[in-house]
């Protein structure tokens, strides 16, 4: 078994995911593996926005000091591989990758395929499920044949505290089956867009909401290229779909685009702690803190790491109580598929966080 993140992963790569924060971190034209990060105006800020994302795409862990004393992309990679200290780092849920080199292959187009069929498969199977039906109400407090983490108490803190009414138009970005969005809508009154990579979900969704007549509607779209020219939303929200983008600044700028000059963007989002502790961890040294500080001017996050850590030890007992349920309905695959993820996320500590825009 591997114990070292940096043990497999290939210099090339690692050099080029180094580049990549380099130029995320520093404004200037012309980056390369010899970009000195102190020299072309990186300061103290953005050397922890720097450590922390380095650690929060790889699992690699650095002091500081090591940014100081290796300040190039090429010198960091290689004190990386050279390096003999072993940061805690788990397996990927396939057991087949250092969870370094699988965050790294995060949002590759090929994984993001895979990720795509894998809902599609989900989306299609889930809502005939009785036992999966069984295990939402369990976990979440009511069946929206949810994916993410956020059950009813969550839901209703994020209705709070956007303050979603009547007269918003709100943009759901993964919308799944929109029966969040059909919840939100029935709380507020609030009319709703849903997006979702998975067009059986998006089907679904909209057939329910032209049989109830609600101003619901789902379509299919990649989040990280939206394209809904003929709305500006006054609320947008994003229940754990955060992470599916390569390239999450241009992403959260069209998100801004797409909204009113007001919009408010809410975002849960899961961080595992990994090699961070209580004292060097938070919210706000994440690439997502920053760049809703850029984009929307401020932002306040709300704790929910203690239910986080909860929720998936709870996923992984309700599971096991409808194993035989779901293997008599002929959906072990579905049931080996919650089951697989509830398992590998239960062991990793997680911090969890509502972002809301001011
Ligand atoms: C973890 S689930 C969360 C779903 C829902 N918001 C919830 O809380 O249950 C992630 C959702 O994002 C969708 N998704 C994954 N990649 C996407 C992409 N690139 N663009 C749009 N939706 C995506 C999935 O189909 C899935 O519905």
């Amino acid at each position: 078994m591997r114990t070292d993140a940096t043990d497999s992963i290939d210099r090339g790569d690692l050099e080029a995911l180094l580049v990549d924060i380099w130029k995320q971190l520093l404004s200037i034209e012309e980056n390369t593996i010899d970009t000195d990060f102190f020299a072309s105006g990186g300061h103290s800020l953005a050397a922890m926005l720097l450590i922390a994302r380095i650690e929060s795409s790889t699992g690699i862990s650095l002091p500081l000091a090591a940014l100081v004393r290796h300040s190039t992309p090429r010198a960091l990679a290689a004190y990386c591989l050279a390096r003999s200290e072993t940061p805690h780092i788990e397996t990927s849920l396939d057991g087949t990758e250092t969870q370094a080199e699988y965050l790294i292959a995060y949002n590759e187009p090929e994984r993001q395929t895979r990720r795509s069929e894998a809902y599609e498969v989900y989306y299609a199977t889930a809502a005939t499920s009785a036992a999966h039906a069984a295990f939402c109400d369990l976990v979440y407090g009511a069946n929206f044949g949810q994916h993410g983490m956020a059950d009813v108490a969550q839901l209703d803190f994020l209705i709070a505290k956007m303050e979603i009414g009547a007269e918003d138009l709100v943009l759901d970005i993964g919308c799944g089956y929109g029966q969040i969005a059909e919840y939100i809508h029935d709380r507020t009154g609030a009319r709703i867009v849903g997006i979702d990579i998975s067009s059986s979900a998006v089907a679904r969704g909209n057939e329910r909401a032209l049989s109830s007549g609600k101003p619901l509607r789902f379509i299919q779209m990649d989040l990280q290229s939206l394209s809904l020219p003929e709305m500006k939303f006054s609320k947008t929200i994003s229940i754990d779909t955060i992470y599916f983008t390569n390239d999450l600044q241009k992403t959260l700028s069209s998100i801004r685009q797409h909204g009113t000059e007001t919009m408010r963007l809410g975002v849960f989002r899961t961080f595992p702690l990994r090699s961070f502790t209580d004292e060097t961890w938070s919210p706000h040294i994440s690439e997502l803190g920053h760049n809703l500080r850029k984009l929307f001017g401020g932002y306040e996050a709300y704790d929910f790491s203690k239910e986080e850590n909860a929720h998936w030890r709870k996923k992984v007992e309700i599971l096991e109580s409808l194993r035989s349920e779901s293997i008599k309905e002929g959906n072990e695959n579905l049931f080996q598929f919650r089951y697989a993820e509830a398992r590998y996320e239960a062991k990793i500590e997680q911090r969890r966080y509502l972002f809301v825009t001011d």
